[in-house]
């Protein structure tokens, strides 16, 4: 299935009960943005960044951006009134944590078919726990999902993996939630960079997270943002080339071929569609900006 073309590049990371950063975002270039009521914030203030947040989606003023609401999970003691409060204001997605089964999706997607004004309201899944990856194909086919956020931190805590800069303990994880998104044509977004003061850890993170095949990164700091973006963004080079392909291809479809040659490689229809998805991809990110800015 085809990738999802809503740019998904830097997904930012905001503590819910962190006024100053809830009102920054509103300027900030992410693509979208994860309001956390689980693990960045405190239990002493989970119920008090819960009041603060529904506020703060009431006065809106941060689209284009994409906005999910993580809650707490649904075993919890807050899960329960994070869905109740979140379902009044009918979130554009609600981001469940630690989720290892269909069933815990259904669940909440049924609670959400019950109430009118979340009729659009998607679910997203945070893939953070080593059964999840036994089950993410039935996770990404069940209703309402949107896209997966991967977990490494609670992944490494749990698989026993130590930091390594090449990830490789993680690739595993990491390619098993892609696939499984992919299948279902749903969004996968990679793991956070911990080290948010080392820009070229980041990026080296970030470049291979795209090589995977990952839509985006999230990030937890506005100095990681631009790094996403660039790295997640097709470059010049690679829309001329998608345009060259595409041209050479039509060209030899003219002349009863179905195999075109452009820099000594083969193009066949395939690659077009992959051509064709970058020109998509490079126009919803240039409609993205052009939001941003008006
Ligand atoms: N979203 C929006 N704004 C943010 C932000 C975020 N995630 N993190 C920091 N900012 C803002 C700060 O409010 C500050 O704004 P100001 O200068 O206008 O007052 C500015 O960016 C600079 O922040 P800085 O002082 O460099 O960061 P810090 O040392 O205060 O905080 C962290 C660093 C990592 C604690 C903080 O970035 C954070 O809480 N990130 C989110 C963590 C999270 O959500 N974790 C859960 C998922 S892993
Ligand atoms: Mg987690």
């Amino acid at each position: 299935m085809a990738r999802p073309v809503r740019p998904y590049r830097s997904v930012l990371y905001i503590p819910a009960s962190k006024e100053r950063a809830l009102e920054k975002a509103r300027t900030l270039a992410a693509d979208a943005i994860i309001f956390d009521l689980e693990d960045a914030v405190t239990v002493e203030e989970k119920p008090r960044a819960r009041a603060l947040l529904v506020d703060t989606l009431q006065q809106g003023g941060y689209a284009p951006r994409a906005q999910l609401v993580r809650i707490n999970g649904m075993e919890t003691e807050w899960g329960e009134s994070d869905l109740s409060a979140m379902m009044e204001i009918a979130p554009e997605a609600i981001l469940l944590p630690k989720v290892e089964s269909a069933a815990q999706i259904e669940a909440v997607a049924a609670r959400l078919d019950a109430h009118a004004a979340c009729a659009e309201t998607a679910i997203w899944a945070m893939m953070e726990t080593p059964r999840c990856l036994f089950t993410a194909p039935e996770i990404a086919a069940a209703p309402r999902m949107a896209g997966f956020v991967m977990g490494t931190n609670d992944l490494a805590k749990d698989l026993g993996t130590r930091f390594r800069a090449d990830r490789l303990p993680q690739q595993w994880a990491l390619q098993t939630c892609l696939a499984a998104a992919r299948a279902e044509g749903i969004a996968c977004i990679d793991g956070v960079y911990n080290a948010f003061r080392d820009a070229d850890g980041l990026r080296a993170e970030c470049e291979q997270g795209r090589d995977l095949g990952m839509d985006g990164k999230t990030v937890i700091h506005p100095s990681q943002i631009r790094i996403a973006n660039e790295v997640f963004s097709p470059t010049e080079e690679e829309i001329a080339l998608a345009r060259r392909q595409i041209d050479a291809y039509e060209e030899a479809c003219r002349h009863g071929q179905a195999v075109a040659v452009v820099d000594g490689k083969i193009v066949e229809n395939l690659h077009v569609a992959i051509a064709r998805a970058t020109l998509a991809q490079a126009e919803a990110i240039e409609t993205l900006s052009k939001q941003e800015a008006a």
